[in-house]
């Protein structure tokens, strides 16, 4: 049996990575298509995630201050890239499958003084980043396309990537709404974009599978409610302290 494959009948068994990859070629790269219609959530997104940061920095600060080299994976268009990593960060690296996002992530307007670096033009299932390279790994809206396993083997390679002691692992990911407002507390299969979104107990189990530790766990707070979105957080990893 290929061991990569998801169980037969669960969400993820569906996922098939050429469906989710035809369904982003057909859309133009713009934000209003990175944020599923929704182009007016962009700033409180962004703002969010900042504040996370700092947030994390402030309970967590570095042991020594150092330039700051930075992934965007699942860059699409490059939005975080230009309106949050390339602010706290020195270099930017870009990560994502569709050619045509990946190159419009060359033409945006950064807003903070970072350059983009590297971008390697592919799934995350497939990129081997480089072992100690990265002070953070921001992963967005992107690890709905893998199956449960390709995600531990993803974040396994991702542990491995980070710098020792001070690098984060963000992932920032809907998540299914709870169980307590009516829903059954399951992950589900979406056939548009081929993807999964999973419940906060089985993100959590998947980042213990690949060795780390969950440093904060949020829900990103002010998208409008009228547009019924899945409940957005952002986790901050770290590996165990006993995974090398
Ligand atoms: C909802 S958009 C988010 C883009 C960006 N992270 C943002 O927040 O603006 C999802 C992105 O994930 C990319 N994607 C799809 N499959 C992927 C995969 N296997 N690995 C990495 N990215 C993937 C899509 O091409 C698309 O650019």
């Amino acid at each position: 049996m290929d061991s990569t494959r998801a169980p037969a009948g669960s969400p993820d068994a569906q996922i098939s990575p050429g469906k989710s990859i035809a369904y982003w070629s057909s859309h133009p790269p713009t934000v209003n298509s990175m944020l599923g219609g929704y182009p007016q959530i962009s700033r409180t997104d962004l703002r969010g995630s900042a504040a996370f940061w700092a947030k994390l920095l402030r309970q967590h600060p570095p042991s020594a201050p150092s330039p700051m080299i930075s992934v965007d994976c699942g860059a699409g268009i490059g939005r975080v890239t230009a309106g949050f990593l390339s602010d706290i960060s020195s270099i930017v690296d870009v990560v994502e499958p569709v050619e045509s996002f990946a190159k419009e992530t060359g033409k945006q307007k950064l807003e903070g003084q970072g350059t983009i670096g590297e971008v390697f033009v592919k799934g995350i299932e497939d990129w081997t980043p480089e072992m100690g390279k990265y002070d953070l790994i921001w992963n967005q809206w992107c690890t709905l396309y893998l199956t449960d396993k390709h995600l531990v083997d993803y974040l396994k390679r991702c542990r491995d990537a980070i710098k020792r002691p001070d690098g984060w692992i963000i992932v920032k990911e809907n998540t299914t709404k709870d169980i307590r407002d009516g829903h059954d507390g399951k992950d589900v299969y979406d056939e548009d974009d081929s993807s999964v979104t999973r419940t906060n107990e089985k993100l959590l189990d998947i980042f213990r599978d690949a060795g780390l530790t969950i440093v904060a766990n949020e829900i990103q707070k002010g998208f409008p409610k009228g547009l019924g979105l899945y409940p957005v957080r952002m986790y901050a990893l770290r590996p165990e302290a006993n995974k090398k």
